[in-house]
């Protein structure tokens, strides 16, 4: 197997955590945050996955912006997606769909909500009280990340499973 990039986005560190929960299971592999490092060229990967956490539907910005740019390329590699999300069932679907390139979507190896975790000391305070305002309307759960998806997701990337 080539080599495998990991790139994610993440506010509060859930969907940082999920990536190196991933990267602990791939042998090689990098990972690298959209916001604090700069993004290797993708020549020299095989296998890209891309991570990011979702708020009010949406996957954070800097990976749309990612993947706008680079969807030509990605298109190329073998491609796992996944997201970081409250919601469970269709809304997951719904919102992962919407998160990648629909190219991307479609060659996708493996797609998957990691689950969400939420830490109410780290949240702005916007963000508290969005969380206390929709907690019971079955996001803000926090039902936790997910150890058997993530292992799941590992054995589809590395082809074992
Ligand atoms: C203000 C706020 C809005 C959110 N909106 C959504 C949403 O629309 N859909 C969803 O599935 N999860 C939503 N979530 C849950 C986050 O996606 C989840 O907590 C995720 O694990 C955060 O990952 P991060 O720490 O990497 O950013 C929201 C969380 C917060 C705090």
């Amino acid at each position: 197997m080539g080599r495998t990039l990991i790139v994610y986005t993440s506010k509060y560190g859930c969907t940082e955590k999920a990536a190196l929960l991933l990267k602990a299971r791939l042998d090689g592999a990098e990972a690298v945050n959209l916001k604090s490092a700069k993004v290797p060229a993708l020549t020299s990967y095989d296998t890209v996955i891309l991570g990011g956490s979702i708020y009010f539907g949406k996957i954070r910005k800097e990976m749309v912006q990612y993947t706008a740019k680079h969807e030509q390329e990605l298109s190329t590699k073998r491609i796992g997606l996944f997201i970081c999300a409250g919601m469970r069932g269709e809304q997951a679907e719904q919102e992962l769909k919407q998160a990648y390139p629909e190219s991307l979507n479609k060659i996708a190896v493996t797609r998957v909500n990691l689950g969400d975790e939420i830490y109410p000391e780290k949240l702005s305070f916007m963000d508290k009280w969005v969380v206390r305002m929709v907690r019971g309307k079955g996001m803000g759960a926090a039902g936790g990340l997910s150890m058997d998806q993530l292992d799941r997701f590992a054995r589809a990337m590395t082809g074992s499973g």
